[in-house]
């Protein structure tokens, strides 16, 4: 058999059912049988899945995803304790089975976090992280017509850091990573790729103030330092993010710039 050629495994899978939020959940046993190393992760839910719905006793496990390929931050669940899974820098649907052996025994639980509610068994609600973005994460230059891509000169060291703070896809392994359940790298993440680059620059206190604000009010907790964010983390976020946001955020304590009204007020 070559390296690459197909082989199947059989799994035990401990899956956390629950049927709304409002009722109490439980680890469900199911026998994963004859699962193909070539799918990913969600493709062998997907085969539970099949298996539940043919059998009729209950509905399916419900669990999100869209793009399947790493960008769209919808997918994720806690596997044996690991946010994402085993896999550094990988999403869930980005993960494979080749990475699992035989006979192994997995539990897969929901983001666990106060400010992720649980919607349904491995769905919760990350609603919260649109709730920040819409308090400051956004730039509101007007832009007109796509300029030349040389008209606004950007450092290419800070080219390179907003574009590795960019790749943040807003999944929230990182607030399930952490025992505070704290959303700093995402937040961080999203005020370093706009606060880097010149067209973020005039709404950058006021925008790291409301993001901040936005997020204690959701009862995110806050940062002490543990770095599991960092470790979880798919797109690899590094923790020095959340230095630059303390910063900024410690500069617009000083200079009130989180006194301003309106997401544009006083620029
Ligand atoms: S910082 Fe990383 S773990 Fe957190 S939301 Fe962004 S991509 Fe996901
Ligand atoms: S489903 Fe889009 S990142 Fe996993």
């Amino acid at each position: 058999m070559s390296a690459h050629e197909a082989k199947t495994i059989n799994l035990i899978l401990k899956v956390w059912r629950q049927p709304n939020p409002n009722q109490p959940g439980a680890f469900a046993h199911y026998d994963a049988k004859n699962v193909s190393t070539e799918m990913s992760f969600l493709e062998m839910l997907d085969v539970v899945n099949e298996r539940i719905t043919l059998e009729g006793k209950e509905e399916p496990i419900a669990f999100d995803h869209d793009c399947r390929e790493g960008i769209c931050g919808m997918c994720g669940a806690v596997v044996n304790g690991q946010a994402h899974g085993r896999l550094k820098g990988t999403t869930l649907c980005q993960l494979h089975m080749r990475h699992f052996n035989d006979g192994e025994t997995l539990y897969i639980e929901p983001f666990r976090a106060q400010a992720f509610p649980i919607i349904k068994d491995l769905a919760v609600d990350r609603s919260g992280f649109d709730q920040i973005i819409a308090a400051g994460g956004f730039i509101t230059v007007k832009t007109g017509q796509a300029p030349s891509a040389d008209a606004i000169l950007v450092p290419k060291k800070d080219s390179d850091l907003a574009m590795d703070a960019a790749a943040c896809i807003g999944c929230g392994a990182c607030v399930a990573a952490c025992p505070n359940g704290s959303a700093m790298l995402f937040v961080s993440a999203k005020v370093s790729h706009l606060g880097l680059l010149p067209q973020g620059q005039p709404e950058r206190y006021q925008r790291v103030a409301r993001m901040v604000s936005k997020m204690d009010e959701l009862g995110f907790g806050n940062c002490t330092n543990h770095l599991e964010c960092e470790a979880a983390c798919p797109k690899e976020i590094k923790f020095t993010n959340i230095a630059r946001l303390n910063r900024d955020y410690l500069l617009a304590r000083l200079t009130a710039a989180d006194q301003e009204t309106g997401p544009a007020g006083g620029f």
